[in-house]
Parts: structure tokens; sequence; C-alpha cells
């Protein structure tokens, strides 16, 4: 694959599949933030759509394999629903396109592992969108603890917690709360503490009832035990009054790192009533940086001919522990990841 070089008209040719509320983000990104890159395409089953993201003069419409078949398309953001990404994957591999692909790749580990297959035999390069890792109070977490500043890791925290549940017509083909929302937290997890071995989930409904009949929750702890000998905690809600509360700790053993909840400014209001701040409503605003740096890195390897990070190993195996901690919810039980292994 030849590359262009940052900031010229041979900067990298992006083309972007699903224009919704990520793709129309990444689809702006590339037209005028990332380095190295440009947005070409613009494509959506819903021409308006695509339209609508077609920042900086990009091309729209509803014709992947058309926008494929564009010599001009170097590299690819997926951003369509999950249930469409080892489809779209797939396709922009034979094509020989770079691809960066919103997480997760699908919400089983037979699709996730065959696509994956189809991107290693193309030998194009490969990101997965979990953005958390390039969140700057994140990252400085993942950091500290791999720089070893404070010793060996002993426990894990985190907490998500999203404003509002999402709607039904979402939740039933989501794949649940584990699969597509949780991994974010797996992924931290795995990222500053290594792999996980296994997993117990105890989940309630108790936010929004119609996820009952999708056999899905809203309220969950799952706990995790690391092949390191650590263990850990994710605490996961759909629910605050408060906008969306994400924290992370590590505890190890000379101190702990915590990146605590962010505000959307450092303002705060002093008054007979007491103290308040603002809050940050939900992940467009939270990850409004993580969202740009992570495609520059994807971009920036591409450019230096190195290996995009997190990669194909961190979406199978983030997913792996998904469908451990589903399993584990519906049985009831302590599930090995291992389990999932074939
Ligand atoms: N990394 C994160 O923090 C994060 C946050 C939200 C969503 N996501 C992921 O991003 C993906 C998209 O989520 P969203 O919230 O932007 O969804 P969305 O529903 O807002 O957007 C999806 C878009 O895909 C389009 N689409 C449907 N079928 C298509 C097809 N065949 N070809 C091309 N486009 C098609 C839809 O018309 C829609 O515009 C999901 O996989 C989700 O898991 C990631």
């Amino acid at each position: 694959m030849s590359l262009g070089k940052a900031g010229s008209e041979a900067a990298i040719g992006f083309l972007v599949i699903g224009a919704g509320r990520m793709g129309k983000l990444h689809a702006r990104h590339l037209a005028g933030a990332v380095d190295g890159a440009r947005l070409v395409r613009v494509v959506d089953a819903d021409g308006a759509a695509a339209a609508r993201a077609a920042y900086g003069g990009a091309e729209s419409g509803t014709d992947l394999a058309a926008a494929l078949a564009d010599p001009v398309v170097q590299a690819v953001v997926i951003a369509s629903p999950t249930t469409l990404h080892a489809e779209h994957l797939m396709a922009a591999a034979r094509a020989g396109k770079a691809i960066f692909c919103e997480k997760p790749v699908a919400q089983d580990l037979a699709s996730t592992a065959e696509a994956l297959a189809v991107v290693a035999d193309a030998g194009v390069p490969f990101q997965i969108g979990f953005n958390r890792r390039y969140d700057p109070g994140f990252a400085e977490v993942a950091r500290a603890v791999h720089a070893g500043e404070l010793g060996r890791v002993e426990m894990f925290r985190s907490q998500s917690s999203d404003p509002t549940p999402p709607p039904e017509g979402y939740v039933a083909t989501s794949g649940g709360i584990y699969v597509d929302s949780v991994i974010h937290d797996i992924d931290m997890a795995r990222f500053v503490a290594g792999e996980v071995t296994r997993v117990t989930a105890l989940g309630r409904v108790l936010v929004a009832p119609y996820l009952e009949k999708h056999g899905d929750v809203d309220t969950s702890i799952l706990t995790l035990e690391f092949a390191s000998g650590a263990i850990g905690v994710l605490q996961n809600t759909r629910r605050t009054a408060y906008g969306y509360d994400l924290r992370v700790e590590v505890h190890c053993e000379r101190g702990k790192v915590v990146s605590e909840a962010e505000r959307a400014t450092n303002v705060w209001r002093y008054g007979e009533g007491g103290i308040r701040g603002d809050y940050v409503y939900y992940f467009l605003e939270r990850f409004r940086d993580a969202y740009l740096v992570e495609v520059q890195a994807f971009v920036s390897a591409l450019l230096a001919g190195e290996r995009p990070t997190p990669g194909p190993e961190d979406a199978i195996e983030s997913l792996r522990v998904a469908v451990a901690a589903r399993a584990s919810l519906g049985r009831g039980e302590p599930v090995h990841v291992a389990e999932n292994r074939e």
C-alpha cells in the first residue's frame, strides 16, 4: 500500500462507512483535523445522512462497492451499525484498504474471527475503536502502570455510568450491555492490568423494563480475575441524574493511580445551598479528544509503516471477555474466559 505525505494533496484518502453519530464525527475530523488524512467519500444506506457528513467537498452516496473500487480511497472508517461491521470489514479488506473499525467487530467470536482472518489474509492494517486508550487521563493511568511507577497491580476498578438507557430499538440489536458497552471497560482493564482469566457477572434491570425481553440488564457489577493474580471490578449503569460518569482506579503495591470523572468546565458555583460543578453529558463530549487522537494515531502509524494499535488481538480478546461475562450473567456463575477459546 502506498500512502501519502502528511498535509499534502497526497494525504491518505478516507472513506467513512456509516454516517450516524460516530461516522459523522470521524468524517468531520478526517476532513480537516487529522494530519496526513483527507476525507474523500462517505457512504451511508441513507443518502441524506451521507451527504450531511460529506465535509470538505467529499463525495457522498449509498453505493459501498463503487466507493471501495475508487483507487483514491486508501483507508476506511467503519461506523455502520455493529451488525454490519464484519461484512463491511471483509469487503474493505478484500479491496485492499487500511481499516479503522468502530467497536465491536461483531457480537460473537466466530464472526469476529472470520472477519479478522480476511483482514490478515489481505495483509491490510487494522485498528479497533477502543477510544479510551487514547483518552489523555486513561492513557496516563496506563502509562504510569506500565512504567511500574507504583509497582505491581493488585486491584483494577472502573465505573462507567451512562446518563440514560439506550432506546429499545438499539437494545434489540446491540448484543447486550457486555459486548456493546462494558467491552470498553474490559478493554481498559486488559490494557492496564493484562489478560483476564475468569469473570463473574451480577446484573439487574432497575432502569429500563424493556431490557428484560432482550435478556439484557442496565445495572451490572462484573468481577475480573487477571492472569497476573490481580483482581478487578467493573461497575456499569445505564442511568445517572448527572451526565456521563467515568472513573478508573488502579491500586498497586505502592499506591494507586486514578482518573476521576471529567467535568465540562473547571467552574464551581459556591452558594448557600452548597458547591456545584458542571458535568459532561455523554460520550461525544467526554471523548472529544480521544476520538480525534485515536484516528490520528491510526493515520500516523500508516504513514510510518507501523502496526496500528489496538489491533486484531485486542478486538477479539476484549470481545472474548465480554462474551464470557454475558455467559456468566445467563448462568449465574463464574465463567472461565478460556471456555470460549477454540
Ligand atoms: N467508540 C465509541 O465510544 C462508540 C460510541 C458509540 C457508538 N460506537 C459504535 O459505532 C458504531 C455506530 O454507532 P452510532 O451510534 O454512530 O450509530 P448510528 O445509528 O448513529 O449510525 C449508524 C449509521 O449507519 C448507517 N447504515 C445503516 N446501514 C448501513 C449500510 N448498509 N451501509 C452504510 N451505512 C449504513 C445508518 O443509516 C446510520 O447513519 C456502532 O458499532 C457502535 O458500537 C462506538
